[in-house]
């Protein structure tokens, strides 16, 4: 994408890629040529196997290139550095660096951190199977601990308003997810539409309240019944819930959010509906791009 400008991308030039001085990295790119293109939203690495960009953002080494400065967090623009296994080269990837340090305080999410809370909603992705989130990791970086998510190259040709009022199958599902997850954050901005037709969605830190917080843009499959299949995600989630899954959660929500899901997850096949708008609250997130 091109559009890291209008993010208010800014580069730092003092960090360990200040000149052209060639790397062993992906695609062949010098170490400047990579930096230019994570900050105009690039992905350097091409295209990855998951497990390989997982374990490349648990293990590579983050170094940072740019801020999103109109970004409300401090949000950076890092490359992601390491040895791939497969063919022994060094892999680069352009990734989104959040450190819990700079998480403003939020009165209604007093509990741990928006890191957490965003590697939360990537173990719930994960374990649907409908890779709605792109790989998220919660590590250590150059601002101390924090989330590292995969940036993904989207399809700039898609209008999200349009994107919004269409029919789409992956935005279904992200609804359903969110409504899991208790999104109260979900914008148009925080839509990634892919060039191969999916669509996946960032900036999850904002979920997994107690209270009933949906606020999101994604109401057009309101009250509408369930699918087999949304049945069948929802019913292992609810078994994960109680194995894997739900190990998972511990160190990342409170008790209370972990058994708030559980219980959002019996309401949801209970009722056998996608929810609809609380008339007694905000549902839409503001603003809402
Ligand atoms: N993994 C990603 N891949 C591609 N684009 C991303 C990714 N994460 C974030 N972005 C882009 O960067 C923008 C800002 O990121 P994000 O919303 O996560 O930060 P924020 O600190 O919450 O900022 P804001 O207050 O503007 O929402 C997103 O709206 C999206 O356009
Ligand atoms: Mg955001």
């Amino acid at each position: 994408m091109t559009d890291a400008g209008a993010h208010g991308a800014s580069g730092t030039r003092d960090g360990p890629g200040d000149g052209g001085s060639p790397d062993p990295a992906a695609a062949g790119l010098t170490r400047a040529e990579m930096e230019a293109a994570a900050l105009e939203g690039r992905q350097v690495a091409g295209r990855l196997e998951k497990a390989t960009a997982v374990r490349l953002l648990n293990e590579g080494e983050v170094s940072v290139v740019g801020r999103l400065v109109t970004a409300s967090n401090s949000t950076f623009f890092c490359l992601v550095q390491g040895p791939d296994p497969e063919s022994g080269r060094s892999v680069a990837a352009s990734v989104v660096y959040k450190p819990v340090r700079g998480e403003r305080p939020l009165y209604d999410f007093p509990d741990g951190t928006l890191a957490c809370r965003e590697a939360a909603a990537y173990a719930f992705s994960e374990a649907s199977g409908w890779e709605i989130i792109p790989p998220t990791v919660l590590r250590d970086g150059p601002f101390g601990e924090g989330m590292v998510q995969l940036w993904v190259e989207v399809d700039e040709s898609v209008d999200l308003a349009e994107l919004i009022q269409s029919d789409n199958a992956a935005l279904r599902r992200m609804a359903v997810l969110d409504a899991v997850m208790n999104n109260a954050d979900r914008k148009g901005g925080h839509l990634l539409p892919l060039p191969d037709g999916r669509v996946q969605g960032c900036d999850n830190g904002l979920c997994f309240a107690v209270e009933p917080k949906l606020r999101t843009v994604l109401w057009r499959w309101r009250g509408q019944p369930l699918t087999d299949e949304e049945r069948t995600v929802l019913e292992r989630l609810h078994e994960e819930m109680a194995g894997r899954l739900g190990d998972e959660l511990v160190p990342l929500l409170t008790p209370a959010e972990v058994r708030a899901t559980s219980r959002r997850i019996e309401a949801l096949l209970e009722a056998g509906r996608l929810p609809r708008p609380d008339r007694n609250r905000p549902a839409i997130p503001w603003p809402p791009y």
